[in-house]
């Protein structure tokens, strides 16, 4: 099978009309896209971003993450948002569930993340973890003025002068940023750290296959040019208007299925490794499409644990959802269920199944009944999960984003919404022109 298949039959029942009415409006949406013609165009880098890597950019993080790794047990990424979503996701998807009750190895260091809230339990306690240990930052910001990064950032860059002394710990710290503006860059520049460059026409919620996921990545062990290579063969297969474009076709259900009512898609996952994948994608299709009172809501679940307590709402409750379902064909391992003598738990009826093949029938069974019950299913296949079908899954999302806002006929590439809050605290806070 390829790196992604989507499968939409268990959805179109539901809105057929509406798809087929609106092949113009993807197919108008897509040469806007493609031709840079539409609104928030000065953001459009990621487009063609994959197959624009260059070896030397690889090569180049591959040494500073080897840098990171011989020098630290633990490194703390510090961003939020599109500065932080992306390497948690990936890094999350490709770990060990059990990574972080492991001691850490000179090759791998532990890869933490701060600056992604303001709590100051978590803060104090990242602090004592790291208190006495060999630890790296990488500090990212785009604009590299945005508060919670910032706090984080000046708190751990005083304990890690503090320990390593003020030179050294120059050589702990890589800031991915601005090439030219922002407080963050005039920092790096001042005190000498490495830095990477996020491009300007490259958003944060689109900027994972930047240096700004990249290093972070391979700075947890893994394989970045595999990751790349996976996004690029995903750009080559979306290029474009045609029937296979899953990205088209996955943006055309969505708008179908949201104009016949459903207002709210769940992105559902059969595997817990794929937690910060919903995390991701919420804030990629929430932040692009949620204004001008527009927008579907996207909400994301962990299943077959949510289905013990989000599942009563799906199955019955109002009727304005629709799901999609990222299911993974093949495990990277095989366990079987025990069989037991005495069978108390009656379990025997599955005893030498996979748990992958309980899995799946839970997950055929929870497809039956919600489409059943009035729910919209679309099926995402990924073929294992590795790191070229997690580069694919990437690029397929963002570029089904770009179609879908375009579709809905907002400007995806901006999120003038998210200023609101900021300028209501930064006036509680007091500060300087506010
Ligand atoms: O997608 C976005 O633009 C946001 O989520 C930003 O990535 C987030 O607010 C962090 O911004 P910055 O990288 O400027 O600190």
């Amino acid at each position: 099978m390829k790196a992604l298949e989507l499968q939409i039959d268990k959805a179109l029942y539901f809105a057929e009309k509406q798809f087929n009415d609106n092949l113009d409006a993807a197919r108008a949406a897509i040469t806007t896209l493609e031709e840079g013609t539409g609104a928030g165009n000065d953001f459009l880098g990621w487009v063609k971003l994959p197959g624009e890597i260059t070896e030397e950019l690889i090569d180049r993080i591959n040494a500073t993450a080897k840098r990171l790794q011989e020098n630290c047990d633990y490194v703390v990424c510090v961003g939020i948002g599109g500065s932080y979503l992306g390497a948690k996701a990936v890094n999350t998807a490709l770990a060990d569930n059990f990574e972080y009750y492991y001691a850490p190895n000179p090759k791998e260091p532990k890869v933490l993340y701060a600056g992604q809230n303001i709590g100051e339990e978590y803060t104090a306690e990242l602090e004592k973890l790291l208190t006495g240990k060999k630890f790296g930052i990488i500090v990212i910001s785009k604009s590299g003025t945005t508060t919670e990064p910032a706090i984080a950032f000046r708190i751990l860059k005083e304990l890690l002068e503090k320990q390593a002394g003020k030179e050294a710990a120059k050589d702990l710290i890589v800031a991915i940023t601005d090439a030219q503006k922002g407080a963050l860059r005039t920092l790096a520049t001042q005190e000498g750290y490495e830095t990477y460059v996020i491009p300007d026409n490259v958003g944060g919620r689109f900027s994972v296959l930047t240096p700004v996921g990249l290093l972070p990545i391979a700075v947890a062990g893994h394989d970045i040019k595999k990751l790349v290579a996976g996004a690029v063969e995903m750009e080559k297969e979306t290029l474009h208007d045609s029937e296979n474009n899953i990205a088209e076709v996955y943006a055309r259900m969505r708008n179908a299925l949201y104009q016949s009512g459903k207002k709210v898609e769940i992105l559902a996952n059969f595997d817990p490794k794929l937690h910060y994948f919903g995390e991701w994608w919420k804030q990629l299709y929430g932040e692009s499409e949620g204004k001008d009172q527009k927008g579907i809501f996207p909400a994301a679940v962990d299943f077959t644990t949510d289905l013990h307590s989000m599942g009563q709402w799906i199955q019955e409750g109002e009727r304005t959802i629709f799901e999609t379902v990222i299911s993974v064909a093949e495990p990277a391992v095989e366990r079987r269920v025990p069989s037991d003598e005495a069978n108390l738990d009656g379990l025997n009826y599955l005893a030498g199944k996979r748990i992958d093949e309980v899995n799946k029938m839970a997950e055929l069974g929870t497809q039956m009944a919600h489409v059943d019950g009035g729910v919209p299913n679309m099926r995402l296949v990924i073929k294992t999960l590795n790191e070229h079908t997690l580069g694919a899954l990437i690029y397929f999302f963002e570029k089904a984003c770009g179609i879908s806002g375009y579709m809905l006929g907002v400007n995806p590439f901006n999120q003038p919404g998210v200023e609101a809050y900021k300028k209501n605290m930064f006036k509680l806070l007091k500060k300087p022109g506010y």
